[in-house]
């Protein structure tokens, strides 16, 4: 079969970690026999840089055209000016936006070779595997007004938090329906003590449980979360929550593990496993951490989590099961046998470069039966 991906690799790390996906991508196509065929555009401060916006019309128009997109990181100080009218993060709110992507998922695994480079202790972290699912298209990112303005000489800004009762029950169900198929625990977060939004929120929840009687659904307030992910984050499985708090809880949840550099993200416009809400429109698949403009070009980037993110592009949008386990456990197997990037390592081992690691995830997957 022939799959289109569109690539935004985007600036810093970004198309160092891509380039190493498409060498997986070209790994798998010899052992599986499939072909990847790559649509490449620009978006962030390079396509500022070039075209004056974080992302054309005619970039958003060709990802529509592809089957998934594959996206790098965006960002970096020469386009950090808070005067700016114009970001390099434009380009992936838009992309967003347009592409109806509700769904982020980002998964908080921890490897259990890696949890001495976690900031929390050992014991903390045994069987610490939960996701959080995040809505992305709504909330205070998109709501108007957002704008700031002059009043008698004092500046003043808003941003407003709205959220519609379709816009929460659809990425709700994404949490239940993932929840059916793990241990059948959903967390719902929301700060409903203080928000007019969270109350609709937390309503919304209760309606869509009636129809997965065999999910438990727990309401937890997003501040005590905050507390728990930290204190005891074993209790979580599945975590579904709005824009905002699930920008700040899954940062928060990544590093947990040790590295931003290990953890993959999806973000969706259907629900997995429901007719309901079915898009045609592609998914993006991209890396948790960011752009990380200190270490660009040094070959120091972990490429693991855009391999990681492409492997998810593999299962959900191309159904492509076997594929994707192929690429994780070659991972697994990798990281647990002590294979290391620069962020993963102790300060006195050696590690490998990105494109070092790459490589051995190309032979893992070639070699392995
Ligand atoms: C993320 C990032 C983005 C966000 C930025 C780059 C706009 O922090 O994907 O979590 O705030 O959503
Ligand atoms: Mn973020």
């Amino acid at each position: 079969m022939k799959y289109k991906i569109a690539v935004l690799s985007g600036d810093g790390i970004g198309p160092e970690v891509t380039k190493e996906s498409e060498k997986i991508l070209g790994s798998i196509s010899e052992k599986f026999g499939h072909q990847f065929e790559y649509d490449y555009q620009e978006v962030g401060g390079v396509s500022i840089d070039k075209n004056g916006v974080a992302i054309t019309e005619e970039a958003l128009g060709s990802c529509l055209e592809n089957q998934a997109v594959l996206f790098g990181s965006v960002g970096g100080p020469k386009w950090d000016d808070p005067n700016s009218e114009i970001r390099p993060e434009d380009g992936i709110l838009k992309l967003r936006k347009q592409l109806d992507l509700f769904a982020n998922i980002r998964p908080a695994k921890v490897y259990k070779s890696l949890i001495d480079s976690s900031p929390l202790k050992r014991e903390i972290l045994e069987d610490v595997d939960f996701i959080i699912i995040r809505e992305l298209t709504s909330g205070l990112y998109f709501g108007e007004p957002k704008k700031r303005w002059k009043d008698n000489g004092k500046r003043i800004a808003v941003d407003t938090l709205k959220y519609d009762e379709d816009e929460i029950r659809r990425v709700v169900k994404v949490g239940f329906e993932m929840a059916k198929k793990r241990k059948k625990v959903l967390h719902s977060l929301d700060k409903m003590n203080v928000m007019a939004t969270s109350r609709l929120w937390r309503e919304i929840a209760e309606e869509v449980s009636s129809e997965y009687p065999e999910v438990e659904l727990i309401h937890m307030l997003a501040d005590n979360a905050a507390m728990q992910i930290i204190t005891s984050p074993s209790i979580f499985d599945v975590i579904v929550t709005e824009n905002t708090f699930g920008d700040i809880l899954s940062d928060e949840a990544a590093v947990i593990g040790g590295s931003m550099g290990m953890l993959p993200s999806a973000s969706l416009s259907s629900i997995p496993g429901s007719n309901e809400n079915n898009s045609s429109k592609p998914a993006l698949y991209e890396p948790i951490h960011g752009s990380a403009p200190d270490i660009s070009g040094k070959g120091l980037a972990n490429p693991v989590a855009s391999v990681l993110s492409t492997a998810m592009m593999l299962r959900w949008s191309f159904g492509l099961d076997e594929e994707a386990s192929c690429i994780e456990s070659a991972i697994d197997e990798l990281i647990e046998s002590g294979a290391r990037t620069k962020d993963i390592s102790l300060a006195s081992e050696e590690f490998l470069s990105t494109q070092e690691m790459g490589d051995k995830i190309v032979s893992k997957i070639l070699n392995n039966e």
